[in-house]
Formats: C-alpha cells, sequence, structure tokens
C-alpha cells in the first residue's frame, strides 16, 4: 500500500507540474504505458494469492483511475493556457494604419482625353481611329494637300525609308487622316472624334516631336457653320465649366477645309498668370472649318449633296490649360514625381484611353 501512496504522490505532482502537453503525454506513458508503472504492478497481482489480490487490484484500479483523470484535468488546463498564448500572440491591432500600397494613377492626357471624349460623346459623336503610320495619300494628297503645295511645309513631317512598294509612309503628322479614312469607310451621316497621337519634328518649350490631338468629323446634308459654332462654344463651356465662356473666331487657312477659321476663347494673362474665362483677352485653343468639297469628292461624296464641318484640338494644350501643367516637355519625361502630382486617382472603368493608346 504505501508504494502506491507513493506512487500516487509522485505520479500526481509529475502530472500538475507538466508546462506542456509532451512532457504531460511522457508521464502517461511512463506510468500507465505498456511497460508503466502501474501497468507492471498490475502484472504483478497474478502471483498474489487471491484475498491480497483483490484488495491491491482495488488499490491499483482506483490509482489508475485517479491517475487518468488528472491527466485530463491538465490536458484542458495546457490546452486552455496554449489557446490563450495563442490569441494573445495573433492579437491584430485593427487601429494601425494600412501599409502603403504602390498604386498608378492616370496620365494627365488620358484624363483630358477621356474627359473630351465623354463631353463630345453625350453630343452624339461616335470614336474613330487610324494608324499612326499613314501614307501621304491619307495624310496629305486627300485633305487637298497637292504634291509639292507649300502648305505641306507647315508639318515637319518624319518620313521613313521608301517601303518596297515604293510608298514613303510618314508618322502621321495630324488626326486629319483618320477623317479621309472615315468617310471612305462609313455612310454619311457622320459623326465622329478622332483621338490620338501624332507627330513632328520639333522640340521646345511649346514643341514635343509626339503629341495628342482630338478631331471632329461631322458629314451630313444639312450642316453648316453655325452647327460648327454651336458643338465647339458647348465644349469649351463644358470643358472648362465656364457656362458663359465667349468664343471668338478668326479666319484661318487649312486646305482641307474653306472656310477655315481658328478659335480663340475669352482668357486673362493679368500678372503672367494664364486664366480661363471672359476677361477681354484671347487665347487660340483649336483650328476647324468647313470639309473643303475637294476633300468630299477625294472620299466619293458629292459636295453638291454633303457637307459638315472638322475641327482639330491640341490635347496637351488643354490639358495645361485646365489643371495648371507650365511645361509641355513634362508631359513625356515618365518622371514619377510629376506623374504623382499631377496625375488623377484611377477608378476601376474602362477608359478610353486605356483601350486605345496602350
Ligand atoms: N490638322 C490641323 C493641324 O494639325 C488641325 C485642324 C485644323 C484640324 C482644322 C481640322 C480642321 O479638322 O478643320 O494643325
Amino acid at each position: 500500500m504505501n508504494e502506491i501512496d507513493q506512487l500516487r504522490t509522485d505520479v500526481l505532482v509529475a502530472v500538475n507540474t507538466a508546462t506542456d502537453v509532451a512532457a504531460l503525454e511522457a508521464t502517461r506513458v511512463d506510468v500507465l504505458g505498456k511497460k508503466g508503472r502501474v501497468t507492471g504492478l498490475m502484472k504483478n497481482l497474478g502471483g498474489m494469492d487471491p484475498e491480497a489480490r483483490k484488495i491491491a487490484g482495488q488499490a491499483l484500479n482506483t490509482l489508475k483511475t485517479e491517475i487518468e483523470a488528472a491527466i485530463n484535468v491538465r490536458r484542458m488546463s495546457l490546452d486552455t493556457a496554449a489557446l490563450d498564448a495563442k490569441l494573445a500572440n495573433e492579437k491584430m491591432d485593427v487601429t494601425l494604419p494600412i501599409r502603403p500600397e504602390a498604386k498608378g494613377s492616370l496620365h494627365p492626357i488620358s484624363q483630358t482625353m477621356d474627359e473630351m471624349a465623354a463631353i463630345f460623346g453625350a453630343m452624339g459623336f461616335m470614336v474613330a481611329e487610324g494608324p499612326d503610320v499613314e501614307d501621304d495619300f491619307h495624310n496629305f494628297t486627300a485633305l487637298n494637300f497637292p504634291p509639292g503645295h507649300p502648305a505641306r511645309e507647315m508639318h515637319d513631317t518624319f518620313f521613313l525609308p521608301t517601303a518596297p512598294d515604293g510608298n514613303r509612309y510618314l508618322l502621321r503628322t495630324h488626326t486629319s487622316p483618320v477623317q479621309i479614312r472615315t468617310m471612305m469607310s462609313e455612310k454619311a451621316p457622320i459623326r465622329v472624334i478622332i483621338p490620338g497621337r501624332t507627330y513632328r519634328c520639333d522640340y521646345d518649350i511649346t514643341h514635343t516631336p509626339m503629341f495628342h490631338q482630338i478631331e471632329g468629323l461631322v458629314i451630313d446634308t444639312e450642316t453648316n457653320m453655325s452647327h460648327l459654332k454651336g458643338c465647339l462654344q458647348e465644349f469649351v463651356r463644358t470643358f472648362f465649366g465656364v457656362d458663359d465662356l465667349t468664343i471668338r473666331f478668326r479666319p484661318s487657312y487649312f486646305p482641307f477645309t474653306e472656310p477655315s477659321a481658328e478659335m480663340d476663347i475669352g482668357c486673362s494673362r493679368a500678372g503672367g498668370e494664364l486664366k480661363i474665362g471672359n476677361f477681354g483677352d484671347w487665347l487660340e485653343i483649336l483650328g476647324c472649318g468647313m470639309v473643303h468639297p475637294n476633300v468630299l469628292r477625294a472620299c466619293g461624296l458629292d459636295p453638291e449633296i454633303y457637307q459638315g464641318f472638322a475641327f482639330g484640338i491640341g490635347v496637351e494644350r488643354l490639358a495645361m490649360l485646365k489643371y495648371g501643367i507650365p511645361d509641355l516637355r513634362t508631359f513625356f519625361e515618365s518622371d514619377l514625381r510629376w506623374l504623382r502630382h499631377y496625375g488623377f486617382a484611377t477608378l476601376d472603368v474602362p477608359s478610353l484611353t486605356g483601350g486605345l493608346n496602350r
């Protein structure tokens, strides 16, 4: 009996001081396992006389039950402690600020083109596109620049080496060739805008060799200059957010329009700062006119039936004016600091320029 009492004391101390589940399991195997101490004592029962065996057997069974119960209790408390420790360790501080995320932004040119397309889109214009590498016919001849005509010199053209087909391809100097492509492939009435890249061999504070234009073309049977005026007036008022912005047309010359005009909007240059609004000064923002009969003819349209208007707008110019960007060249220097400053938050919606220019 003494031996059993001693064993109970030893085992209960071992169980209750086990610091983790592994130590507890080792104690269990040591006591109740196949070669355990209690198991060994039980094996000895066989050699005892019946009376002693009965007493010792009962005592050993009780001891075994007690030890098992103690082990279970200890295991539960160790499990709980382990879980508590885990929970304490893995606690999240939901008040911490989120990690900074590297987010892209929309280039001001993309943003401006999207805005322009949205305004013309609301007036019923569709978007048309054409290739950056053009041929002489679409970029010049069909637009009423005859071969050798001095107006061709207005554009400092990037020419490609003469191609095997004998053509001297070029980088389009304006988006106007897409007028030709549209008139030749679509049936009138036509109402399109043509956003895209254009190229001229020029580089200074107001010129970059690549820049962007949005061309407009309307062809119908009853179109006149008042439609042109109403359309462009509505556009600049909406784009600049000045409801009564005044506009002015000055006679000009483009080979593909007759009459041709340049359109100015009201501005102020007081104190060296350019502001849009009706302040008495004027700023040129686009070229436009009524489509020249020769251009209609080149596209197979009868000028006695069809006529229309066209316009060409420099996108960089408008972006600079609207968003106060002082230097044109910075648009294409790919300086991330500049983009973070002048860029626009992207919305997860498809963007016109996302589709066209990437
Ligand atoms: N293509 C002209 C340029 O790049 C701009 C222009 C002027 C376009 C008058 C037009 C227009 O459609 O009617 O300078």
